[in-house]
């Protein structure tokens, strides 16, 4: 479960071209379960959204080593035994393209209060480091009240200026989001097969944002392609933000609007996950686009899957711990905080 670096300019493109199409210097998360404590109920393995897990023989889940684990830990949340263990956080070094200076993971630091004695979490602290991306829904329908109490949510966000730049769309209709999963899904698909022919790759660098080639990225393309990851995680609830083009920064406001609808949701027992591929793909269908009601003042910023989960999915996770520059009063200069 090495490294997984792309073969040394075998298909001689410039090192710029190359750098994306073979990604160097990546180390997938790796996990590991207790054969002692894990019981086998597969729950790390249906709660990882890029199935790098697989039962073994004996009955203990191992993961596959082909795939690529980004380490959101969500494996270890689902692990009712507290079996699952982290062996390496994923991580990129030796200064390749999506190198960006991983720092170490560390847990959440404990609660102090204003004095540094030890405290507790609040609720909303709490909320907010438990909450976990639930992926695993059942099909039960989100009771509209409670879908209006997620959107006044999003409805009280901040904004600059008050500009209050977005709009929503909820799809509870199944055979309609059975729509938008089947036409999205395909533009997804065809974008892997496309990304996995190297000289078709390297033809789109610079044509698609760079980020498309990262690994982790890459994997969430095959995983869509493969079905193996709904585009709508099969919600029996789906909601778009949109965020109006003549207004600044729609893309940060969509966002904290978006999260206070993920932590409201959260607080009512229901589970959430932002989906990307969802908005993104929405966008590169203007049909769909259209047919959700935004316009072309619109662009489509997020699309937020909801339900209730099946199973207990979220819990505390290690997260990076990124140094911190500290300017306080009276210090010689800056203090970097490791
Ligand atoms: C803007 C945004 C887009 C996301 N898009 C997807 C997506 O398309 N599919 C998916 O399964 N998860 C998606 N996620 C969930 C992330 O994978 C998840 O937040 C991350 O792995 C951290 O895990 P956690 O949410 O459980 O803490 C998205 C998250 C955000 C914030």
């Amino acid at each position: 479960m090495g490294a997984t670096e792309g073969p040394a300019q075998a298909a001689g493109f410039p090192p710029e071209v190359e750098a994306l199409v073979h990604p160097t210097g990546v180390q997938n998360g790796v996990m590991r379960a207790d054969p002692d404590a894990c019981t086998s109920c597969g729950r790390c393995i249906q709660n990882c959204p890029y199935t790098c897990w697989e039962m073994g023989e004996d009955q203990v889940p191992k993961m596959r080593p082909e795939r690529t684990c980004f380490s959101c830990f969500n494996c270890m949340v689902a692990c009712e035994a507290g079996a699952i263990s982290i062996v390496q956080p994923y991580e990129v070094r030796g200064g390749g393209y999506f190198d960006t200076d991983f720092p170490p993971i560390r847990w959440p630091l404990a609660p102090l209060d204003a004095a540094g004695n030890p405290s507790e979490w609040t609720g909303t602290e709490r909320l907010i480091i438990e909450r976990r991306s639930v992926r695993n829904l059942k099909q039960d329908p989100v009771p509209e009240p409670l879908i209006r109490r997620i959107l006044e949510a999003g409805r009280f966000a901040p904004s600059g200026g008050n500009n209050q730049p977005w709009k929503f769309a909820v799809v509870t209709d199944s055979a309609f989001i059975a729509e938008l999963e089947a036409t999205i899904q395909a533009v997804w698909a065809g974008d892997h097969f496309a990304l996995e022919d190297d000289a078709v790759a390297a033809s789109l660098v610079g044509v698609l944002p760079n980020e498309v080639f990262d690994p982790r990225v890459r994997q969430g393309l095959r995983s869509t392609a493969l079905k193996e990851l709904p585009v709508f995680l099969n919600a029996p609830c789906v909601t778009f933000i949109g965020g109006n083009t003549k207004m600044a920064l729609p893309v940060i406001e969509a966002g904290i609007c978006g999260q206070n609808m993920n932590l409201a949701a959260c607080a009512l027992g229901l589970g959430f996950t932002w989906s990307n591929f969802g908005a993104v793909g929405v966008e590169r269908v203007p049909e769909l686009k259209a047919k959700l009601g935004f316009d072309s003042t619109w662009t489509v910023l997020a699309a937020l899957c909801i339900g209730y989960p099946s199973f207990k999915q979220e819990g505390a996770v290690p997260r990076h711990y990124r140094p911190v520059t500290w300017f306080r009063p009276g210090a010689a200069g800056p203090e970097i905080e490791e």
